[in-house]
């Protein structure tokens, strides 16, 4: 992973522009990085700030020869990475929240966007987008955003090298994307619920069309959180905002 890096000044969205080049045959392990980002974009349509210079705002094109249902497991095994770069650089421990959020307490530093080129023959490309707050001051961050979110610099006191991290963040994803292809995801998941703010606690779980309300119990082998209601019933989340209460 990293043999090839696209670095760029500015791009609308580094996502966009790996899409583009995962369209025109990029190999596996192609990074696109870029330091200011026109057009951030996060999961559901949202917006993702991408202020220049002050965060980690990079997409990295992966192929693996895994059927469509296992890319979720791709935002797991990222995050995973993202945790243990993480703590590496700053030393730091930072909590994953269900299924794509690194949090402070309950403020958010990072999040994985991990899209999918695919057709009849299964996964052409996944596009994993990752944005990391790294230096921002609390007042870098919109008003509307400030008391979710964090950076790895308001956590640690400290100025962070991005260049580290991200040497860091590849080289992790590097070492667990191995680890996935040679064992599966069994020994992922045991270290994501290593990590894990969301397994054991209560939960509100709003997906498009109901919200629901349990204990998260865990998840599956293919990464589904499994959240347990109070007449009993497990059910198999997929797809959610998680609210931890
Ligand atoms: C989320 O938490 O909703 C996911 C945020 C993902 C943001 C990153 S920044 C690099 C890449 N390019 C984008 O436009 N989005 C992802």
């Amino acid at each position: 992973i990293g043999k090839r890096i696209e670095y760029m000044e500015q791009c609308a969205s580094t996502q966009i522009v790996a899409h583009q080049l995962a369209q025109e045959g990029a190999p596996d392990g192609t990074v696109v990085i870029a330091e200011l980002q026109t057009e951030g974009r996060g999961r559901l349509m949202r917006k993702w700030d991408s202020a220049k210079g002050q965060g980690i705002w990079m997409s990295i094109i992966l192929r693996p020869d895994v059927p469509p249902h296992k890319a979720p497991q791709f935002t797991l095994v990222a995050a995973v990475a993202i945790v243990r770069a993480i703590q590496s650089v700053t030393g730091l421990q930072a909590s994953i929240k269900w299924p794509n959020d690194i949090l402070f307490g309950t403020k958010k530093a990072t999040g994985i966007l991990t899209e999918l080129q695919s057709d009849a023959d299964g996964i052409q490309a996944l596009i994993i987008g990752i944005g990391v707050n790294v230096n921002q001051e609390r007042e870098d961050f919109d008003a509307g955003v400030q008391d979710i979110a964090t950076s790895l610099r308001l956590e640690s006191g400290e100025l962070v090298n991005r260049r580290e991290l991200v040497q860091e963040i590849l080289h992790f994803l590097e070492i667990y994307t191995e680890l996935y292809i040679e064992k599966g995801f069994a020994p992922l998941k045991i270290l994501w619920e290593g990590h894990s703010a969301t397994i054991g606690k209560a939960v509100r779980a709003r997906m498009s069309r109901e919200t629901l309300e349990g204990i998260a119990e865990g998840i599956t082998e293919d990464g589904v959180l499994q959240l347990r209601t109070a007449d009993g019933k497990l059910h198999g989340i997929y797809s959610a905002d998680i609210e931890l209460k």
